[in-house]
Order: C-alpha cells, then structure tokens, then sequence
C-alpha cells in the first residue's frame, strides 16, 4: 500500500509547484504586460477538477476521522474543512473570470490580478497549515481502518496532470512545471 502521509504529501508539493507558477503570471501584471491567461486558466481548471473534486473531499474524510482522536484538533481541522468550500469558490470565480477573458470579454485587469493573488496567498497559507499542524498528527493517530474509510469515502481518480495516464490538455502545463524543475 502506498504510505498515505507520504502521497498526501507529494499532492501539495504539486499544488504549491502550481501556485508558483501562477505567482509568476501574476508578476507579469506589474510589468504592465498580458499574463498567459491560457496557463492561468489550466493552472485554476486542474485545480479545481482534481484538488477540489478529490484531494479536498479525502481531507475532510481524514479530518472527520482525526477530530474525534485529536479533540485538540477540531477547530484547526473545522477552519480547514471551511477553507476547501472558500477555495472551491473562489477558484471557481477566477476560473469564470479567466474563461471570460479567452473569450474576448472586458474585464478589468486589476480585478484578476486581485482575484488570482488572492487565490494564491489563501491557498497557500491553507497548504502550509495543512503541513504545520495535521500531517504529523495523522500520521501518528489515523488507522488503517481510518485511511480504508477515506479512501472510500471519495470515488478513486486518477490525476490527470501527474499520473502516467496523463491528459493531452494538459500538455503546456506539464512543460511549464518541467522547466521550472
Ligand atoms: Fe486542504
Ligand atoms: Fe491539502
């Protein structure tokens, strides 16, 4: 079996790999030039597809799992859980905005270059609590049995950016992350 902890964690070095490659486009607004919104929006859609369709419905399983063996915990984890609902909507929003763009609309530079840093520094300080405060403790605490339920609790996916089945759409994304590697 695959070590739970060590693949929970691979998928947030992936995340945070993303997140860097959207602060670069970020930084392209204040140049003044046009950011890659095409990079931005694969950046967003995968986001959303595979983090917020699967990784986060897993945490909140393992969460679940972990406030009643960590009472200590439940708030923290409670905060986490309501994170992944602002996160699905807020990169829900910057995914319509970006769509929006490619499709010719007018929209305020300023009101994407908001939208996306904000996606960013929330996401990642939520990522970086996740590794501070909950790793570690789940390791420790959570069963087999535990990770059986959270495994079960979300249909099995297959990533569509980082598994050897990998997605033709994302083909650009893939080069991006290579060359920053
Ligand atoms: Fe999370
Ligand atoms: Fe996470």
């Amino acid at each position: 079996m695959i070590d739970p902890i060590a693949a929970w964690h691979t998928e947030h070095v992936y995340f945070n790999q993303l997140l860097g490659l959207l602060r670069k486009q970020i930084d392209v607004f204040h140049g003044g030039e046009r950011p890659n919104y095409e990079l931005m929006l694969d950046i967003v859609g995968y986001l959303r597809d595979y983090s917020d369709g699967f990784h986060h419905p897993r945490e909140d399983a393992a969460f679940a799992r972990l406030a009643k063996r960590c009472p200590d915990l439940e708030l923290i984890l409670a905060r986490l859980s309501q994170e992944h609902r602002v996160i699905a909507h807020a990169g829900e929003a910057l995914r319509e905005q970006l769509q929006a763009i490619l499709g010719g609309a007018i929209i305020p530079r300023a009101a994407v270059e908001v939208a996306a840093a904000t996606y960013l520094v929330y996401y990642g300080n939520h990522i970086a609590k996740e590794e501070e405060d909950v790793l570690t403790r789940a390791a420790k605490e959570l069963t087999k049995e535990d990770w059986e339920a959270v495994r079960a609790a979300v249909p099995a996916g297959r990533d569509p950016l980082f598994d050897a089945d990998r997605e033709e759409r994302y083909r650009e994304l893939r080069r991006q992350i290579a060359l920053e590697a």
